[in-house]
């Protein structure tokens, strides 16, 4: 990523292809023709798009994913920009610019739109004119382009519409000037972005919820990268019953649970967490079955001074100064050298059970 100062809305400019990229195409689990047609669809427009620019039917560059939160929208777009970039490679390098779409919250009339067609006019052919080949991210586009027919109530409509307005006048004209950039967006509410920005899109892409099968090769990818870092997991990633009966017990989950799952597999007990390669099929069923989260049952916890009693041989830090917790401004006082304050030194406050209170 560019650390320089980013232009307002921009969250962030890659030059790819980057190796570091590579993971988030890999990491989204979905039917081969799904990324096969994104992967065209992007092509035509990086490698063909002055040319289809001629023809009746305008194309506007525009891709949209929509889908429930979860589904890998996010992570297989900025995949798709790596992986564009390398079947472009040879021509030239490709910018990946991520549009924040929440940067052009406004109170004021008009600000809004004045902001994105700034963005729209100045900003990105700026960027654009660096490279080859650009492609730009609207992640969560219904913050952008907000359906004029039902602008929430917080909203100024007016203000509302007329952002939309400025978004499809930018995307026209990018489409006229600059054929060959391709924007991806992103939807969880695909009911709220307006008609005419959907009418748009050369692709609109509905992610589903993982099924079975899925969530299956999903668990199966997180074992292997755990057996990765911790070896000894490495065979539970061939134990494909106990994946596929792991698979059924998260029916309805969407992709960013079940690969949460593993962690809260790893968080069942105490000895896994502090050694995650004694991690077993047994843990992982328990968290599928508590969803992911905890039971409220079960008797009182041990206390702090039960839990880990080895540790007690270990030092103790009491005396040193770097505490992580709020002191009152008469402990910073006393701890600082005495001509620094007028008061006479104290002892810094104890840190027994009990004594310090979170103020
Ligand atoms: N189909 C999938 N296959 C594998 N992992 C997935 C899938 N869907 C989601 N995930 C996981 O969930 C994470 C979050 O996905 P994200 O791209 O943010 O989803 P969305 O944008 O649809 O809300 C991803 O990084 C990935 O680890
Ligand atoms: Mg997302």
């Amino acid at each position: 990523m560019i650390k320089a100062v980013l232009p307002p809305g921009v969250l962030s400019l890659h030059v790819l292809p980057a190796d570091h990229h590579d993971r988030d195409w890999d990491n989204i689990v979905v039917p081969r023709e799904v990324k096969e047609r994104l992967l065209n669809q992007a092509l035509l427009t990086l490698l063909h798009g002055r040319k289809l620019s001629m023809l009746a039917g305008l194309p506007h560059g525009l891709i949209v994913l929509s889908g429930p939160s979860g589904t890998g929208k996010t992570t297989l777009a900025r995949g798709l920009a790596q992986v564009a970039a390398l079947a472009l490679a040879a021509r030239g390098a490709t910018t990946l610019v991520e549009i924040n779409p929440h940067a052009f919250p406004s109170d004021m009339l008009g600000e809004s739109q004045r902001n994105i067609t700034r963005l729209m006019q100045d900003t990105i052919p700026e960027i654009v004119a660096r490279r080859p080949h650009t492609v730009v991210l609207i992640d969560e586009v219904e913050a952008f382009a907000v359906r004029r027919s039902t602008a929430s109530f917080e909203t100024n409509p007016v203000d509302v519409h007329r952002a939309t307005d400025a978004i499809l006048l930018g995307i026209d004209e990018i489409a006229r000037s600059l054929p060959n950039v391709l924007f991806v967006t992103t939807t969880n509410f695909i009911e709220a972005v307006d008609d005419a920005f959907l009418s748009r899109a050369d692709l609109v892409l509905h992610f589903e919820l993982p099924d079975v099968a899925t969530i299956g090769r999903i668990i199966t990818h997180s074992l292997v990268e755990l057996g990765a870092q911790w070896p000894a997991l490495m065979p539970l990633a061939g134990q494909r019953q106990d994946i596929a009966d792991l698979a059924a017990s998260c029916e309805g989950w969407d992709g960013r649970r079940v690969r949460k799952l593993v962690l809260a597999g790893l968080a069942q007990r105490t000895a896994v967490a502090r050694d995650p390669g004694q991690l077993t099929f047994e843990d992982l069923q328990a968290a599928a079955r508590k969803q992911g989260g905890v039971e409220w049952v079960g008797g009182a916890a041990p206390s702090a001074h039960e839990l880990f009693p080895e540790s007690r041989l270990c030092k103790r830090y009491d005396d040193e100064s770097e505490h992580g917790h709020a002191h009152s401004a008469d402990t910073v006082r006393a701890r600082a050298p005495s001509h620094l304050h007028d008061r006479p030194e104290q002892p810094p406050v104890p840190l027994a059970s009990g004594t310090v209170k979170g103020n």
